[in-house]
C-alpha cells in the first residue's frame, strides 16, 4: 500500500505523462528529483502506470548511475581524491570528514543529513585539498577548516 502522501505526489508527476514506456526515465527522474531516491514502492507504483514489468522499472533504475535506490542525505559533501588534491593532503581530509560525520565515503548519515562521496576532481586543483558541500566549494582544507564545515555536528566518537 503506497503512502497517501507519496501517492499523492507520484500522481502529480504522472499527471505530466502519457503511459509510453519511453516516459520511463523522466519519471524516474521527477521521482528521484522529488522523494531523493528510488523505493520500491515508488519504483513499481511506476510500473503500474507505464503498465510495464517491475524487473523492467528495476533493471533501468540499478543500470544508470544517477538513479539511486537507497536515500541520500539532504546535503551532499564531497571529497576531492583527485591526484592534485591528494598530494596536499587529500586523505586526511576525507578522514576528518568521516569522523566528523561518523560515516564512511559511500554512506548516508543516520539523520539522513548528509551523504559522502569522494569525487576525482572537482576542477579547483589550484585550491587544493578541496571538498565541496551541495554547491559550495571549499578550498585548502585543513582538519580545521573541516570542523568549521561542520561546526554544527558534534564529533563523532
Ligand atoms: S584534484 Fe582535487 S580539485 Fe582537482
Amino acid at each position: 500500500m503506497v503512502d497517501p502522501d507519496v501517492k499523492q505526489q507520484l500522481d502529480d508527476i504522472f499527471s505530466h505523462y502519457s503511459r509510453e514506456s519511453g516516459n520511463l526515465i523522466p519519471i524516474l527522474q521527477e521521482a528521484q528529483e522529488e522523494f531523493r531516491y528510488l523505493s520500491s514502492e515508488v519504483m513499481q507504483a511506476i510500473a503500474r502506470f507505464l503498465q510495464l514489468p517491475e524487473s523492467a522499472v528495476f533493471g533501468v533504475s540499478t543500470f544508470y548511475a544517477q538513479f539511486k535506490l537507497v536515500p541520500s542525505g539532504r546535503r551532499i559533501a564531497r571529497v576531492c581524491r583527485g591526484t592534485a588534491c591528494h598530494v596536499r593532503g587529500g586523505a586526511r581530509i576525507l578522514r576528518e570528514v568521516e569522523n566528523r560525520l561518523g560515516i564512511k565515503s559511500g554512506k548516508t548519515t543516520e539523520d539522513l543529513e548528509y551523504t559522502l562521496e569522494t569525487i576525482a576532481c572537482i576542477g579547483a586543483c589550484a585550491l587544493a585539498p578541496t571538498m565541496t558541500v551541495d554547491k559550495k566549494t571549499y578550498g585548502q582544507m585543513t582538519t580545521k577548516k573541516v570542523a568549521e564545515v561542520f561546526s554544527e555536528r558534534s564529533k563523532a566518537e
